[in-house]
């Protein structure tokens, strides 16, 4: 690879691309809650959750004390990176993250790794291109010498850019439990996308939720303070900010359960009579009956076994696993079968 060229050309092309995200986005945001809202039951996805204002409350979420992932995450990465990189057959190799948001979790891996030589380039991966090119900053002040290319991108183009450039051995991270809003079928899908992408050498490092004590994933989903409760109905606000919508978010309620069966989280926003909400830049009016739901998002929870066949059934294989004292939270180091 002719590494200088090839990584300028990267960022240029990101500029370019990030010019033309904002319309994009809006225009699938709009199609998203047209759709969601015209089904029955009625629907939302949960990637819109992540405007601004959705990425600040999702940052509170991680630092309640009921809210157990992103810490038991972080601790099984802070004491797993040397397993991880030893997991990792090639050196140097680049460090692919995908939804890096703030990169918090990342520099626990990234630190040792830098120090270590065994970093090619570090290149986080998020639609957030503000809190992309802050974290990219504070990483190269913080840790000189590293280099960081960071893709404001949808993960597949990403993935794709990355792979016509030729990079060579990656390990790519997909950490905090995000595949857990997909259901069976979305992440398998989504996974062979991945597998798609990657070659022999290559790896993926996932965070999967365990299944446990259904209280304690409840509390993680439905606080006493209200903070999930102002993350979901967010989603409202958000629809009213960009939508020119006039949901009144008191005229809805957070709700969520836990289905120790199908081990899922479910959220929903619920009607608390019956409504009228205008979206004018849709040209719609949308009714709800009292107590009509929106369903917001899935959470799926994982049993080991679960995560071993999915990592098969994704055209994977799972060749590491690393979790917690209390096998809370597990991630999952895959490979592709020679
Ligand atoms: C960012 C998808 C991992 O499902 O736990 C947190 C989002 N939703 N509280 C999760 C979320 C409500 C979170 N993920």
């Amino acid at each position: 690879m002719k590494g200088r060229e090839s990584r300028s050309h990267l960022i240029v092309e990101n500029a370019q691309w990030d010019a033309g995200r904002a319309a994009a986005d809006r225009q699938e945001f709009l199609r998203d809650v047209v759709e969601g809202l015209s089904r029955r039951p009625k629907s939302l996805p949960c990637r819109h959750f992540y405007d601004a204002e959705g990425s600040r409350i999702f940052e509170e979420i991680m630092r309640m004390p009921a809210y157990y992932p992103t810490r038991r995450e972080t601790e099984i990465l802070a004491r797993c990176q040397r397993d991880i990189r030893e997991a990792m057959r090639e050196e140097p190799f680049h460090l692919v993250d995908l939804g890096a948001g703030d990169g918090a979790k990342t520099r626990i891996l990234l630190e040792p790794f830098h120090r270590e030589g065994c970093l090619q380039s570090y290149v986080p991966v998020d639609i957030s291109g503000d809190s992309l090119s802050r974290m990219a900053e504070s990483l190269r002040r913080e840790m000189p010498g590293l280099v960081v290319h960071p893709l404001a991108d949808e993960y597949f183009p990403a993935l794709d850019r990355l792979s016509a450039a030729g990079l060579g051995p990656k390990l790519v991270l997909f950490l905090g439990s995000t595949i857990g809003n997909f259901d069976e079928r979305e992440a398998v899908s989504f996974l062979k996308g991945i597998r798609s992408f990657l070659e022999p050498g290559d790896a993926l490092l996932i965070g999967f939720d365990l299944r446990k004590d259904p209280g304690v994933i409840l509390r993680a989903y439905d606080d006493e303070d209200g903070i999930t409760a102002r993350f979901n109905l967010n989603l409202l606000a958000r629809i009213n900010r960009e939508l020119e919508a006039d949901f009144s978010p008191a005229g809805f309620l957070h709700h969520a359960v836990y289905d120790p069966e199908q081990g899922v989280a479910r959220s929903y926003l619920v009607s608390r009579r019956d409504q009228a909400v205008r979206i004018r830049k849709a040209g719609l009016t949308f009714r709800f009956e009292a107590w009509e739901s929106i369903h917001t998002e899935n959470a799926f929870k994982f049993s080991p076994a679960e995560i071993r066949r999915l990592a098969e059934a994704s055209g994977f294989l799972e060749s590491a696993r690393f979790s917690d004292r209390e096998a809370s939270f597990q991630n999952s180091f895959w490979t592709i079968p020679g």
